[in-house]
């Protein structure tokens, strides 16, 4: 975009709900009050909503529901997460981007945001599938002043935000699949990624990455994936708007992550545990070296889950394979 319409664009935003003359934006951004009508005419064409009165000036109405720096700062309500967003069409992998950008000194709440990735990778090198402008596909990096092993719990914290925005726009209560894939009806809705780049006691960044199936009919997924995943557009049979819920995201991580700053994990933990998928069920564990039985009790507060054996003795469970009994 040039530099002319997003300095524009930021201008109109600046004052939503006031009306900004020709003649002063012409001042700001240096051009005449015809070019300044030629852009405006532009952005109706691109699906902005823009009132334009005489003698009092223009004002924007709505913006497309089009990613862009633009469409998500217009209303963003936060402090720091999401100051810069960096938005791009296409790109292997946001958290490729994210890294590179991080090692370059982006600040913290930096976020990176693709239409599409055409090599979405997910937990364990799977590949994470992240068509064009069907879901949030979204990097965040951060840079917490905590001690490297606390990582983990800012994946937990992130899966309770996502949790909690689907569930308040859906009206649908998600369960979180420890440690942290998030789930409506059993089948997988979105999915984190947190990688952290450390110095011995010193996190230098975390990038969390995000993705939500938005809009995906069941067609739209690999054959291999259509049972095991669903979209918020097949459990609500609705259409989404993505830009609003973007910045519902950003807002509720950064109010989330100020508490868990402040106050540490408990109220993650509690949040979690409200998610939690089949808690309080018995489950088997699997590790390279036994397998047993145990019941589901919660997580603790380095983010393992808690099972309790038959004996009365509770283990911590960092990285196994976990099956529930009857699951499909
Ligand atoms: C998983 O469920 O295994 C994690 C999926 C994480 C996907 C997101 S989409 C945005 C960011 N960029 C990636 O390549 N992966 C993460």
């Amino acid at each position: 975009m040039s530099s002319t319409r997003s300095k524009l664009i930021e201008l109109l935003s600046a004052n939503e709900t006031t009306y900004i003359s020709g003649q002063l934006l012409s001042d700001e951004l240096n051009i005449s009050r015809s070019a300044i009508w030629k852009h405006m005419n532009e952005l109706k064409k691109d699906g902005y909503e823009i009132e334009g009165k005489a003698n009092r000036g223009y004002r924007i109405i709505s913006y497309p529901d089009k990613i862009s720096e633009n469409t998500i700062s217009w209303g963003l309500d936060t402090e720091w997460l999401g100051k810069k967003i960096v938005h791009k069409d296409s790109v292997p992998s946001t958290q490729r981007v994210a890294h590179e950008l991080a090692l370059n000194g982006a600040k913290h709440g930096t976020i990176v945001i693709a239409d599409e990735q055409t090599e979405g990778k997910g937990r364990m090198d799977k590949d994470f599938h992240s068509k064009k402008e069907q879901g949030i596909w979204m990097s965040m990096i951060l840079r917490p002043d905590i001690l490297p092993y606390l990582a983990p719990q800012l994946t937990l914290l992130t899966a309770t935000v996502l949790a909690n925005v689907i569930e308040r726009h859906t009206k649908i209560k998600p369960q979180i699949k420890w440690p942290n894939d998030v789930l409506i009806d059993g089948k997988k809705v979105s999915g984190i990624l947190t990688e952290m780049q450390a110095e011995q006691d010193k996190i230098v960044y975390i990038v969390v990455g995000i993705g939500i199936n938005i809009n995906q009919q069941q067609a739209d997924f690999p054959q291999e994936l259509q049972k095991r995943v669903t979209s918020l557009s097949m459990v609500t049979e609705k259409k989404w708007d993505i830009v609003p819920f973007i910045q519902a995201l950003c807002q509720t991580f950064e109010q989330k992550y100020n508490q868990f700053i402040h106050h540490g994990f408990n109220p993650v933990k509690i949040d979690w545990e409200n998610y939690g998928f089949r808690m309080n069920e018995r489950l088997q564990i699997t590790t390279k070296k036994e397998q047993w039985e145990g019941l589901f009790i919660g997580i603790s507060e380095d983010g393992a889950l808690l099972a309790k054996k038959d004996s009365g003795i509770i283990e911590r469970i960092y990285s196994a394979e976990i099956s529930w009994f009857q699951e499909e």
